[in-house]
């Protein structure tokens, strides 16, 4: 379905109807591996978005604050490299807070906000459409993979892509690739993205982002096994995994599983999977990038680095590129 629905004043909503293969095929896939995966979009049900969000006030969480804290230092600078009255798309906008930094500085023409999840999309572009109300937005429920498909709905102007958070860290190094081309083929020649990724660095402050003494990244992780039971439906007992967390050295990524603690068998929607004890559930990949990662992954998709801009301890990075 393509067609407008619930405009108000300065906001219009579309759905691109994500036709994604059902939870349960996507999930009874990952789980028929040889090491068994399952997508970390899994985390994200009302539960999985408040323990983010607990996750990101976390003292040794930096990401979400470091990055907060380049925008404010560095966010007129931003502005002059990527240029103002931009058609200003985020894809994953979750939230819609973090370009909330950026809007006064970057002044777009119009904010593009992208997501699955279309009525949480919604319920917050309606509170900014609110907030900025000289500013057209307009939401749109699509995936990753329709992002080819979003050029014929765009308001006319420059395209200046934002995709902050480290978003991109969530994908391995070749869906990352994919990912940054669709972007720049639909970018034209004049636009431009303005990216945030999590640094390479000493791999003790990475585990202590992951593994936090409260608990709540280990919530987090094992809330996925209660959103599976939810939504395949599947009878997997939280208590009998436990979280892990630690950095991959050779892939330069923080992993997230969960260890089944004991042999056992789930039930997934009809289907009955082993689990040995000590075999790890895959949830999560979190990439990290080099500056010479980072500027190679760019080039690879056709996209030229112009600028970063870093914290003091060179914890995370804030990138504009251009085709
Ligand atoms: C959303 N994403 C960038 C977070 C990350 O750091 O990879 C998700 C997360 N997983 C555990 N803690 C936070």
């Amino acid at each position: 379905m393509t067609v407008p629905e619930r405009q108000t004043a300065n906001l219009e909503y579309l759905d691109l109807d994500p036709a994604r293969p059902s939870p349960r095929e996507r999930v009874l896939a990952g789980l028929k591996r040889p090491r068994k995966e399952i997508s970390p979009e899994f985390f994200y049900d009302r539960r999985g978005s408040e323990l983010f969000r607990r996750i990101t006030e976390l003292p040794e969480y930096y990401p979400t604050r470091t990055e907060r804290s380049i925008f404010a230092l560095h966010g007129s600078e931003m502005a002059r490299w990527a240029g103002r009255d931009s058609v200003l798309i985020e894809p994953g906008a979750g939230d819609c807070t973090k370009v909330e930094a950026l809007l006064d500085h970057l002044g777009p023409r119009a904010y593009v906000p992208l997501d699955v999840s279309g009525d949480f999309l919604l319920a917050r572009a309606r509170e900014l459409a609110g907030d900025f109300p000289a500013l057209p937005v307009t939401a749109v429920c699509a995936d990753f993979d329709q992002i080819e498909s979003l050029a014929q709905y765009l308001p006319p102007g420059r395209r200046l892509f934002f995709y902050p958070g480290s978003t991109l860290g969530n994908l391995t190094p070749d869906e990352a690739l994919i990912f940054l081309r669709k972007l720049r083929g639909i970018m034209g020649a004049d636009g431009g993205l303005l990216l945030g990724l999590d640094r390479h660095k000493d791999p003790a402050i990475l585990e202590a982002a992951y593994n936090d003494p409260g608990g709540v990244t280990a919530a987090f992780n094992l809330n996925a096994l209660r959103h599976l039971n939810r939504i395949l439906p599947a009878d997997f007992d939280p208590e009998a995994f436990r979280h892990r967390a630690f950095y991959n050295r050779e892939r330069y990524r923080i992993e997230m599983h969960l260890e089944s603690l004991r042999d056992q068998t789930v039930d997934c929607a009809g289907t009955t999977v082993h689990f040995a004890r000590g075999e790890t559930l895959h949830t999560e990949n979190s990439c990290k990038y080099t500056p010479e990662g980072t500027r190679a992954l760019l080039e690879k998709a056709g996209l030229q680095l112009r600028k970063s801009w870093y914290d003091e301890r060179e914890l995370f990075g804030v990138h504009y590129c251009t085709p």
